[in-house]
């Protein structure tokens, strides 16, 4: 009965359509075409008009689902991350006086859920129209070592004006920590078509989180202005990615949370365009964080859409989220879930092209 409530409580369970479990998903709408799988909820592909309004993937994917279960080295590409997108130190936290014990898999710190994270559940499309998506899914009591059973939902949609939006929802049947993102790798010239490193990228903000050398946040908040991690202004990334500087030296260039606060939906958070296809990505979010990664660990290892291997920095990851580790971090927002709230949260990436 608890879990039928719980599940009202997400009113986009009400209507269930299942389809056939290796199906891609597909949404189209103002020329925009996006695929998903129910394995990690992943984004797969999204076919964007470029300068001369030719259709563009610009995400990087594997070409069938069989490929993503098979991968052996993800990298998160597409996924819903959770239980807590980024890095939780030493894999553990204290909630209430218990402190809790999670899996361990970076370096004795635990990253995006760990082993049993969400991007390796199957999820649900519990309902689906021509232009959105809705996956849910289940994380039961302990999963991970977090505690609480989690019930998760996350629309995709492919807005009227040409944005992809993200929203996020979920309840806990006990007080827990969440942070969920998504893990696209963005290629805005498409993937297979080389490096980012002459995407120009503005990033709205003057503070970020600096963090030690192995990635987790100091619990500084520092000013950007005169280092090579400051995009306020825009520039190519790859400008200052290989300077000699010892933030870009732990993250082998840029892996960085910048911080938003106080801001909403309507702000812009980021803004990137490809060189080659005039394809602009605008990222709006109310989360108060957003996880620059440059594709450093990015190693040729697979061989992706239409046979293009993922090549170092040849894709990049904009994660609107909380801030890495926050559970240990008493100065950073709180990522605290209590039984009787919902959880929510809405990123929409929104695509233009220049000619
Ligand atoms: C990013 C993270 C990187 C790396 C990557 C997956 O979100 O910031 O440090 O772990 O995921 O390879």
């Amino acid at each position: 009965m608890k879990t039928i409530a719980l599940l009202l409580m997400l009113n986009t369970y009400a209507t269930t359509c299942k389809p056939a479990r290796t199906d891609f998903i597909t949404l189209r709408n103002q020329g925009i075409t996006a695929r998903f799988i129910r394995y990690g909820a992943r984004l797969v592909s999204l076919d964007v008009p470029d300068k001369q309004g030719k259709p563009v993937n610009i995400v990087w994917g594997f070409d069938s689902e069989a490929a993503y279960r098979a991968c052996k080295t993800d990298p998160y590409y597409g996924a819903i991350i959770g239980r807590y997108g980024n890095r939780i130190a030493k894999a553990a936290f204290t909630l209430n006086g218990h402190t809790y014990q999670l899996d361990k898999n970076d370096h004795g710190n635990s990253l995006h859920g760990g082993l049993s994270g969400l991007h390796t559940k199957e999820w649900q499309a519990s309902f689906k129209t021509d232009t959105s998506v809705t996956f849910t899914c289940e994380s039961p009591d302990g999963e991970g070592g977090y505690p609480g059973k989690l019930l998760i939902s996350v629309t995709y949609t492919l807005t009227n004006s040409k944005g992809l939006r993200i929203d996020y929802k979920a309840i806990t049947d006990k007080t827990t920590v969440l942070n969920l993102t998504n893990h696209a790798y963005w290629n805005l010239n498409g993937p297979g078509s080389g490096s980012i490193l002459r995407h120009t990228l503005m990033i709205r903000t003057d503070k970020y989180t600096p963090v030690d050398s192995l990635l987790i946040p100091t619990g500084e908040i520092k000013a950007l202005a005169g280092t090579p991690l400051d995009f306020h202004y825009g520039r190519k990334i790859g400008v200052r990615i290989d300077d000699h500087h010892a933030q870009l030296h732990y993250g082998k260039g840029y892996d960085h949370n910048f911080v938003f606060r106080p801001h909403s939906l309507q702000t812009k958070l980021a803004q990137v365009t490809g060189d080659r296809s005039g394809i602009t990505m605008s990222v709006y979010s109310d989360q108060p964080g957003l996880q620059f990664y440059s594709g450093n660990f990015m190693a040729g290892k697979n061989t992706m859409n239409g046979g293009a291997k993922d090549n170092f920095r040849s894709g990049f990851c904009l994660e609107t989220q909380h801030y890495p580790d926050s559970p240990n971090q008493p100065g950073f927002p709180s990522t605290v879930l209590r039984p009787g709230e919902t959880y929510r949260s809405t990123t929409i990436y929104q695509f233009s092209a220049e000619k």
